[in-house]
């Protein structure tokens, strides 16, 4: 069985991309067959991916237009994927919604902040209607910060689930995407790597 995640939040910069490569490298070192799908006009998956080409890193990722989604979730199964992430578009209602129906599980990243917040009412709309399985991720947060409490609260008051394991604000996200790697390969033994490896965990789970 292949398990599809879709990455959305109708705003953009709240770490849709990060999260998803993140997740499919640590994906892939769980020994999980993970492709990721870039359907985001912007294609940063798709650049990082062709980064690690060089190499021949897996994951592999598949760049593809919203409206050829099925041949690319047909392409990855042929490559054995067990898991797939489908990175997807701010502002874009039309490529969010084809990738969460294709969705298995929508993550949201969401930022501790109240433009964050505000936007995010419309993403949790969107999942609600396609009756998804959604949860929001807390992205660049700082631990124990009255910023990140209330965010907390204000993602349980709308009714949605919050992933229980937040993503830091840390400069190995950056630098790890900038030299086409997941925060595993770039510092192993750091903070961000743990936090993803624990974060991957309450997804497989
Ligand atoms: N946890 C984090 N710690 C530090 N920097 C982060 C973190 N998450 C994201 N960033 C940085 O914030 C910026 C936006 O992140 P990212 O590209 O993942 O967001 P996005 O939702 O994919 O954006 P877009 O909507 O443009 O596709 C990037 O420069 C990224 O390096
Ligand atoms: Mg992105």
């Amino acid at each position: 069985m292949t398990v599809v995640v879709a990455m959305a939040s109708l705003k953009g910069g709240t770490g849709k991309t990060t999260v998803c490569l993140n997740l499919a490298v640590t994906a892939e070192e769980a020994g999980l067959k993970t492709v990721v799908i870039d359907v985001d006009p912007q294609q940063a998956s798709a650049k990082w991916g062709d980064l690690r080409a060089v190499t021949g890193r897996s994951p592999t990722v598949i760049s593809a237009m919203a409206a050829r989604l099925p041949q690319a979730l047909e392409s990855a199964e042929a490559l054995g994927a067990k898991l797939i992430v489908i990175d997807t578009a701010a502002h874009a209602e039309g490529i969010l919604v084809s990738s969460i129906d294709a969705a298995d599980l929508v993550l949201i990243p969401c930022r501790p902040t109240i433009v964050d917040l505000q936007y995010l009412a419309s993403t949790v709309q969107l999942t609600a209607l396609r009756r998804k399985n959604a949860a929001v991720v807390l992205n660049a947060v700082q631990t124990r910060t009255v910023d990140r409490c209330q965010a907390e609260g204000a993602i349980t008051d709308m009714g949605i689930n919050l992933v229980p394991v937040g993503v830091s604000n840390l400069v190995a996200y950056a630098r790890a995407i900038t030299t086409g790697q997941g925060v595993t390969e770039f510092e192993p033994s750091g903070r961000a790597a743990s936090e993803m490896r624990a974060l991957f965990g309450e997804i497989a789970d």
